[in-house]
This record gives structure tokens, C-alpha cells and sequence, in this order.
């Protein structure tokens, strides 16, 4: 049986209106963290990657451009064909939410994961980690990106649950600090936490797959 808040999460229309609505809304450039990320994994010659939450695609170009294979995640069926439309359709884009995460039985060498984790409930974060660390390849990484308490939109909002508050028109986001990503990824490989801009405070989280959990 699926947790009430996970399947309210699964319901696709607040992104689905948004991308209807904004279409391309975060332009056509990759996000810091997806250029740090790139040179990251080309340095440690990943070849093949997942992006759960992928959007239209923005930010898997720049590791295609340097010869690394993207699949994607995307909840929003506009987002999709969106990315079709820009970027060609040889790119394989699984229509779903993360929740129902495995799409397939594939092992990625490495897992980009852009501004998705801060938007699910405490079981739909567990799950996304341990899935994703699941289809994760023997010493491949995964690197989250979240939003951190030091954005100005801490507090905002109404309360949900601690540091999870709903905003912007009914998204919920949960606000990140080095305490609750060492407790949620410790037992996934994590290995480094920085801070990154995007517009918003954002931590930048690696994980590496040592041994199967
Ligand atoms: C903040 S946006 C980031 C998009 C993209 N990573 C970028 O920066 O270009 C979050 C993305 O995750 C998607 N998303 C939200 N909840 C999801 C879920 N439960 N499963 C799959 N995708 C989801 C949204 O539709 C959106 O494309």
C-alpha cells in the first residue's frame, strides 16, 4: 500500500501545469552543478547515466555533448516532449514518477539528480536514495543536488513537517542542512557535501558505491 503524501506526489499535475504553463522555464543552459558534475565524471570516465527528474533536458546536454549516454526520469509528459523537440528523440526518457522507481534493470555508472530530492516526503526521499543506489554500478557516483536552509525561503510558506514547508503556489519542499544529508546518505556511499549557487543556496552531494548495500 503506497503512503498517502507518496501518491499525492505521483499525481503529475503541479509540474505538468507548470511546463504548460512556462514551458522552457529554467532557459536552455545547464545548471552549475550539471558543468562541476560533467567534468566530474568525464575525470572519472562514467560513460552511461541516469537523471531521475530530468525535465526538458537542460541539463543532460552538456553530458551528452562529452560522449556520456543520459536516460531520464520525467513525471511531466510536456517536459518530455519538450526535450524531444530540442534534443531529438534517441535520448530514452521514462515517463513516471521516481516513486515507482525502477524503470528498467540497468546499472548506471553515475546518477545526476538536479533540485528533485528537496520536493519529496522523508519515505519518498529514503526510497529515491535507495533506489538509486540500487541501479548504481560498482564504484559508479550519484550526485544530488538539494536546496539548503540558507535560502531566503526558509520558513516560508506553511509547515508541514520539520523543515518541510508548502510554497510557491502548492509546491512542498524540504530544506537541507550537512546534519539531515549526512543522516539520510550515509548509508550511501556519501563522501562529499559542498556548497553550491543556483540562484538559491544549493548543497551538492557525492556519493560512490563502494559494495552492494
Ligand atoms: C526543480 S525541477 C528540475 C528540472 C531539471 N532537473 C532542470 O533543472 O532542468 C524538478 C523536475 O523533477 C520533475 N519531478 C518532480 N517530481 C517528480 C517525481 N516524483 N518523479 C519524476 N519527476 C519528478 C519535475 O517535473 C521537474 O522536471
Amino acid at each position: 500500500m503506497c503512503h498517502k503524501s507518496e501518491m499525492e506526489n505521483e499525481k503529475p499535475e503541479f509540474w505538468e501545469i507548470n511546463f504548460i504553463e512556462k514551458q522552457e522555464m529554467w532557459g536552455f543552459e545547464p545548471a552549475n552543478a550539471a558543468i562541476l558534475t560533467k567534468d566530474f565524471f568525464v575525470k572519472n570516465a562514467v560513460k552511461n547515466i541516469l537523471i531521475p527528474g530530468i525535465g526538458y533536458g537542460r541539463n543532460a546536454q552538456v553530458f551528452r555533448e562529452n560522449g556520456i549516454n543520459v536516460t531520464g526520469i520525467e513525471i511531466s509528459k510536456t517536459a518530455i516532449a519538450m526535450a524531444e523537440k530540442h534534443y531529438g528523440n534517441e535520448m530514452k526518457i521514462y515517463h513516471g514518477s521516481v516513486t515507482n522507481m525502477p524503470f528498467d534493470n540497468c546499472q548506471y555508472d553515475g546518477i545526476f539528480c538536479y533540485a528533485l530530492i528537496h520536493l519529496l516526503d522523508r519515505y519518498e526521499r529514503e526510497k529515491l536514495i535507495s533506489e538509486c543506489y540500487n541501479q548504481l554500478a560498482e564504484n559508479g557516483y550519484m550526485i544530488f543536488t538539494t536546496i539548503t536552509k540558507e535560502a531566503s525561503t526558509y520558513g516560508q510558506g506553511q509547515l508541514i513537517s520539520k523543515d518541510r514547508y508548502e510554497m510557491f503556489g502548492g509546491v512542498k519542499m524540504y530544506f537541507y542542512d550537512r546534519e539531515s544529508i549526512a543522516s539520510e546518505f550515509s548509508g550511501a556511499g556519501l563522501f562529499e557535501i559542498t556548497e553550491i549557487d543556483e540562484n538559491y543556496p544549493f548543497y551538492l552531494i557525492k556519493c560512490r558505491k563502494v559494495r552492494s548495500l
